[in-house]
């Protein structure tokens, strides 16, 4: 469960999404991901954050959504960014008592986990799954574990990997990679980041 001290993001809150605008490559993951599902369908949205883009793009396309987060500040801002979804506040690794899922997606949350933590919370997120079976990452490229950043002007700490890395990553946890790309997008006024997508299904 989450613990009562303030999670990172809820000092960052709103200024996330202001901050945050060229959002066009995680929509159309979205998009390919709605096109993907047929009705009912249920998605695990771990490190849900504000609701936006991807919570709203899914509940607005039919879909039940499932969000975690540890910041009680973001989880505030998805139930009035994005009605209807199901946030729970409690850290992404937890996996208990969920439920299954035909998809989970992890846009930019796992770069806030140590590496150590990413195998084994993909292979318990992979027993969630059923059906189409489909998991969507999004990463920063880079090659780092707990790395310091400030971020917004919050201290915190990011991982992240090369391609080939995470690709391996995913493959060890049960996945088969159908997809990855790397874009260019401005994460914060001024600083573009190269961002890696991922598209795989569990095996
Ligand atoms: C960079 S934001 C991404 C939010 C959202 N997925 C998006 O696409 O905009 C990272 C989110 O992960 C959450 N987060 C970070 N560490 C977490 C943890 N251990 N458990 C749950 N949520 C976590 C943060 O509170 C934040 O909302």
């Amino acid at each position: 469960m989450a613990s009562e001290q303030k999670a990172v993001f809820d000092l960052i809150g709103r200024r996330y999404d202001e901050s945050f605008v060229e959002r066009d490559d995680q929509l159309a993951e979205g998009a390919w991901l709605i096109e993907q599902l047929d009705r009912p369908a249920r998605v695990l949205d771990l490190g849900v954050g504000s609701g936006l883009p991807t919570a709203k793009q899914l509940i607005d396309a039919g879909i039940d959504v499932v969000g975690t987060d540890e910041s009680a500040v973001m989880l505030e801002l998805a139930q009035a960014q994005a009605p209807g979804g199901s946030y729970l506040h409690r850290d992404m690794r937890d996996l208990s008592d969920l439920g299954e899922f035909d998809a989970a997606v992890a846009f930019f949350s796992l770069i806030m986990l140590p590496k150590a933590d990413i195998p084994p919370l993909l292979s318990g997120v992979r027993e969630l799954l059923r059906g189409p079976r489909l998991l969507q990452v999004s990463m920063v490229l880079g090659d780092f574990d707990r790395f310091p950043i400030s971020f917004l002007g919050v201290p915190t700490e990011a991982s992240a990997y090369p391609p080939d890395e995470l690709r391996q990553v995913v493959t060890d946890a049960g996945f088969e990679i159908t997809e990855l790309r790397e874009v260019a997008a401005e994460a914060e006024p001024n600083r573009i980041e190269v961002q890696i997508y991922l598209r795989a299904r569990a095996l």
